[in-house]
């Protein structure tokens, strides 16, 4: 368990520097004008949808371990 934690932690931190260039790539492309077309605005939401997980994994284990402790 205490794996999988640290495992869902190191995903988290990874996917959001992947979140980082994405935001920064879709800025780029938008600044310069190449976008070839309009969808390129939603790139970052698919590591943003994995951040999101994740996160809320992260958020719950300090309740979860609580509750099992009890
Ligand atoms: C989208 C919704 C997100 C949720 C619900 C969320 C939630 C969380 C939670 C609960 C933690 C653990 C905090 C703790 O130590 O107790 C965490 C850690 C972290 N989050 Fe997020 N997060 C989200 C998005 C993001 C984004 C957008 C970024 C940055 C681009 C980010 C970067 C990080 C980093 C770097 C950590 C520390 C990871 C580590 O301990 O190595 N998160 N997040």
């Amino acid at each position: 368990m205490v794996r999988t934690s640290r495992a869902v932690r190191q995903t988290h931190r990874w996917i959001s520097m992947l979140f980082v260039v994405t935001v920064v790539a879709t800025t780029i492309a938008l600044a310069v004008g190449s976008a070839a077309s309009v969808w390129i605005v939603y790139t970052p939401l698919l590591p943003l949808a994995l951040l999101l997980t994740t996160g809320l994994y992260l958020f719950a284990l300090p309740y979860r371990g609580r509750r099992r402790a009890q």
